[in-house]
């Protein structure tokens, strides 16, 4: 048994996986042996979710049919929607949705089955509720009523249909697609992992998704992308950006959005979510943000590149979901929605040849001594 010891298991192998494979020195990205700019480019997130679930593209046939059970399953249970309306609903949107999902388990008659079909049919049902369930808490944050789903509309414009009230446009939807694709799946981060290891207990789906969404609402993970906007909103003219990183910078404080346990050079999906983000700044007539997002990266590069420190993905989802009327609070639980499909296909994958996850650790406490008698301490 090997006794090395890696802090954060850094560079530790976990498991053998077929979903994702990163070059995080060249900046590539595939799910399934596909680049992510190809699916950016062709697929949609119903479609790579498929991809991710049976680890091979669907047929035309079997694309329909997994969006028609996707649209069929998006209605919210009513006493689901009871719970998150009784919630305060300013409490964290991740909360909300840890919570939900939650209560979501208490109403499947067969919580409790990881068998492989029963975990692609229990997918389906979580990759549409995610979706339902952030455009209910975006809008109890606001007090508004949540938006029964439109069964016509693809995954991603029925979330902002949900969200807005508004049918979004056929640019907008896409963009959106584009956001869910990209993040969809991302090996072995620590939302993935966190799943895993509950999973590895043979414990039910409600319990590992609850999990993941913990691990993902930290601000060292998921929760980077709503910093990352309130960052760029807080410097809000670009000609405080500079000296804003600066000041940050010479603090030893982190910036958001940059840097990556995996990729030391630019984030391939960063590189995309970029060109979407200064295309939506062009139409919006309101090139502000980009402007300063270019210093921000242009600054943290000339100070940090050398480390390996770029953009991640991070970075431009925020305002890429900004120019699309989305608050930053909701940026963590969105990667949720898209996230969602990965953790799945990574539980029926792991739960095909289980092995409990069960690691040690180094001791560094006192030697074996004897118990002292409380009057004698
Ligand atoms: N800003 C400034 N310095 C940074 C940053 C950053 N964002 N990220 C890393 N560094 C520096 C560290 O201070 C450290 O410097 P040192 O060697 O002089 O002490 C060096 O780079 C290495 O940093 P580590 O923390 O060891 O690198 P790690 O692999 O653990 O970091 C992490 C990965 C946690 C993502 C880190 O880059 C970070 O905190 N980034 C900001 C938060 C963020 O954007 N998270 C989202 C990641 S993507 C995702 O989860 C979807």
């Amino acid at each position: 048994m090997s006794t090395e010891f890696s802090r954060g298991l850094e560079g530790v192998i976990a498991a053998e996986s077929a979903l994702t494979y990163i070059d995080g020195q060249k900046g590539i990205l595939a799910y399934v042996g596909i680049p992510i700019e190809e699916l950016a480019e062709h697929s949609t997130f119903e479609e790579t979710a498929f991809l991710l679930l049976h680890r091979r593209l669907p047929t035309r046939a079997e694309l329909q049919k997994f969006q028609e059970e996707l649209a069929s399953q998006r209605p919210l249970h009513t006493h689901v929607m009871n719970v998150l309306k009784a919630l305060p609903h300013q409490a964290s949107p991740m909360a909300l949705l840890r919570t939900a999902i939650s209560v979501l388990g208490h109403f499947d008659p067969t919580p409790d089955d990881v068998s492989s079909t029963a975990l692609r049919e229990k997918a389906i049902k979580l990759i549409s509720q995610m979706a339902t369930l952030t455009a209910a808490i975006g809008r109890l944050r606001k007090d508004q009523e949540p938006i029964a789903p439109d069964p016509t509309l693809s995954h991603s414009a029925n979330f902002l249909y949900m969200l807005t009230g508004k049918k979004p446009d056929a640019a907008a939807a896409r963009v959106f697609d584009v956001a869910l694709i990209l993040q969809a799946d991302h090996e072995f981060p620590a939302s993935t992992f966190a799943s895993l290891v509950v999973a590895s207990t043979l414990s039910d789906v409600y319990s590992v998704i609850s999990a993941a969404l913990g691990a993902l609402k930290g601000p060292l993970h998921g929760g980077a992308s709503e910093q990352v906007i309130k960052m760029i909103l807080e410097i809000g003219d670009p000609a405080r950006a500079e000296q804003y990183i600066q000041e940050k910078l010479a603090r030893h404080e982190r910036i958001m959005g940059f840097g990556h346990r995996v990729y030391k050079t630019y984030d391939p999906r960063a590189r995309i979510l970029k060109r979407y983000s200064h295309q939506l700044a062009q139409q919006a007539h309101d090139a502000r943000l980009f402007e300063i997002e270019q210093i921000v990266e242009k600054t943290v590069i000339d100070a940090l590149g050398a480390k390996g420190i770029f953009p991640n993905v991070d970075f431009y989802s925020g305002t890429v979901c900004y120019y699309l009327g989305i608050e930053p609070a909701l940026l963590t639980p969105i990667f949720a929605v898209s996230r969602i499909a990965g953790w799945m296909a990574h539980m029926i994958e792991y739960l095909s040849d289980n092995r409990l996850f069960r690691p040690t650790t180094r001791y560094v406490g006192p030697p074996l001594g004897h118990y002292i008698p409380i009057d004698q301490r």
